[in-house]
């Protein structure tokens, strides 16, 4: 599909060359870049101030992923007229405090009527282009650490199903509602190879996305995947979204060893998350020095797997 679009042949659009870059780079000069990314979705919470803060981080992580520093945001609304207002305003009064949390601005947005209701925003940041980050430069022997717990579709799903109520998925919550701001400013103290951060492709599909563009293979160790509590058992019931078996569609087969992994565990690898957290690739003695900054931000760090110089393109799960 995307080949039937005009080809872009401008030499400052900086992730032309990225392949699954998480937003858009141009470059203003030598030492400025624009970074460029959107995303907007259907509730996935009741509460409107949760779900207002939950998009705007989501919205806001492209920009930490790729090193930038947000500068300014656009709501993009769907509203149904006979839904009450005071809903809508809850939920731009939460992702405008996100977006204030972040050090940046909503400077206007734009709304139209929907059947259901949708918000997300418009982001833009800036990044020095030496300092730019993305999917491509992991290299064998790097360490791969993830920011935040994986099962946030399974979850929502519960919640949507009325098995489990929010206040039963209140860490996946305050998860989905915290910034990668803190795991980027961490990141700054290290010399980082590679990073994405994890959305509506599970760890398996982005981790795909970062072993393709950097033309490496990675081995994740199964048992360091951190889970959210409640979610290997609502996922045993079957409360698995739609996203996860198109993610399995996709990225089982770049999965090397998909006939030992159990289905317990492709639930997880395979759970499309929301505001997930960084997956990032570093140098192995550079461990240390990211999860004590890491740390000092309260801000989680699991060493999930590793780069290895093997099967491109392709994951090991062991
Ligand atoms: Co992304």
């Amino acid at each position: 599909m995307l080949r039937q679009l005009p080809q872009v042949d401008d030499p400052n659009l900086l992730t032309a060359a990225i392949p699954f870059a998480d937003a858009g780079v141009y470059r203003l000069s030598d030492g400025c870049a624009l970074v460029q990314s959107v995303d907007f979705f259907t509730p996935i919470v009741d509460d409107p101030a949760t779900f207002g803060s939950i998009a705007a981080a989501n919205a806001l992580s492209d920009l930490y992923a790729m090193g930038a520093t947000p500068l300014t945001a656009l709501n993009l609304i769907g509203f149904p007229d006979c839904l009450d207002q005071q809903l809508l305003v809850e939920i731009l009064r939460a992702g405008a405090l996100k977006v204030q949390e972040a050090g940046a601005v909503i400077v206007g947005g734009h709304t139209v009527g929907d059947d259901e209701p949708k918000y997300g925003l418009a982001v833009t940041g800036i990044v020095d282009p030496a300092r730019m980050i993305s999917t491509v430069g992991a290299r064998p022997g790097d360490v791969l650490i993830l920011t935040k717990p994986l099962g946030t579709g399974i979850l929502a799903t519960a919640l949507k199903g009325e098995v489990i109520t929010e206040t039963d998925m209140v860490d996946a919550i305050t998860g989905m509602t915290t910034l990668n701001k803190a795991a980027a400013e961490a990141m700054r103290q290290v010399e980082v190879h590679a990073c994405t951060d994890i959305t509506g492709f599970g760890l398996l599909g982005h981790a795909v996305e970062m072993a393709e563009a950097s033309d490496v293979g990675m081995v994740i160790d199964s048992a360091a995947l951190p889970v959210y509590p409640q979610v290997a058992e609502l996922a045993a019931m079957g409360l698995v979204p739609v996203g996860s078996y198109r993610n399995r569609e996709h990225y089982l087969p770049n999965l090397v060893n998909r006939q030992e992994v159990a289905v317990e565990l492709i639930d997880i690898l395979a759970d499309p998350q929301t505001s997930g957290g960084l997956l990032i690739a570093i140098p192995a003695e550079q461990r240390k020095v990211l999860m004590a900054a890491l740390q000092e931000r309260q801000t989680a760090g699991y060493v999930i797997g590793q780069v290895v110089d093997e099967h491109a393109g392709k994951i090991r799960v062991e």
